[in-house]
């Protein structure tokens, strides 16, 4: 066979079917429209961050922030899973500049996220499901593991060298936006 009859013929079965259900975009909903659904997303929101935040502080304060930086790899994800457990959502962090890339957004939240939304933001999707992206601010607390390189301590710039070669999440100053917690509400 010539090969560009081979190449038309490998680039129809690529094509695929053509009636093959697409799945349904997600779009843009204003915030009054999330209802019921809204109130559930900023409920596990709160109970993300919360947890987090009160490990974090605990962690540093017993071990200094190089050691509370294991803290987060290993907690920030179960505490995540355990609050979507619970309230029946699914949850996580996420960011434009990554230090694990395990946070990369759903694919929902990924043009939302390279916009960089610094507003509460509301999408729905296939079977009624709502999407939430809630900003997340730059905190004092913050700046010890995110702030500009040169201003982190010697211990924990090495903690995360060590942990995160990739790490992008370096850098921001108090006030800035550091990235979000993404949850997605099952539709009712
Ligand atoms: C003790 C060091 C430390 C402190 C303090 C800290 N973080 Fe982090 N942060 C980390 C580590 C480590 C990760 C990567 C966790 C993982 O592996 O999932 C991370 C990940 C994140 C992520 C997920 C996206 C990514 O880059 O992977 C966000 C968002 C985030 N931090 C925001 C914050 C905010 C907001 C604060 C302040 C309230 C804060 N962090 C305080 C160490 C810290």
């Amino acid at each position: 066979m010539p090969r560009t009859v081979l190449l038309v013929a490998l680039a129809a079965l690529l094509a695929g079917c053509p009636d093959a259900p697409r799945p349904a975009p997600w779009r843009e909903v204003p915030e009054a429209a999330a209802g019921a659904q809204r109130e559930r997303a900023l409920a596990a929101r709160d109970a993300l961050a919360g947890r987090l935040m009160a490990r974090l502080s605990q962690a540093i304060a017993d071990g200094g922030p190089a050691a509370a930086v294991s803290v987060c790899q290993v907690e920030a994800p179960a505490i995540a899973r355990q609050v979507a457990a619970e309230q029946g959502v699914a949850v996580g962090r996420t960011s434009f500049r990554l230090r694990n890339q395990l946070n990369a957004p759903p694919a929902w939240a990924a043009p939302l996220v390279e916009g960089r939304v610094a507003e509460p933001t509301y999408v729905t999707g296939p079977g009624g499901a709502l999407g939430a992206l809630l900003p997340l601010r730059t905190q004092a607390l913050c700046v010890t593991c995110h702030g500009p390189p040169e201003r982190l301590s010697d211990d924990v710039r090495q903690a995360l060298a060590a942990t995160y070669p990739d790490d992008a999440a370096t850098g921001f100053a108090e006030g800035d936006l550091r990235g979000w917690v993404w949850v997605e509400v099952p539709g009712p």
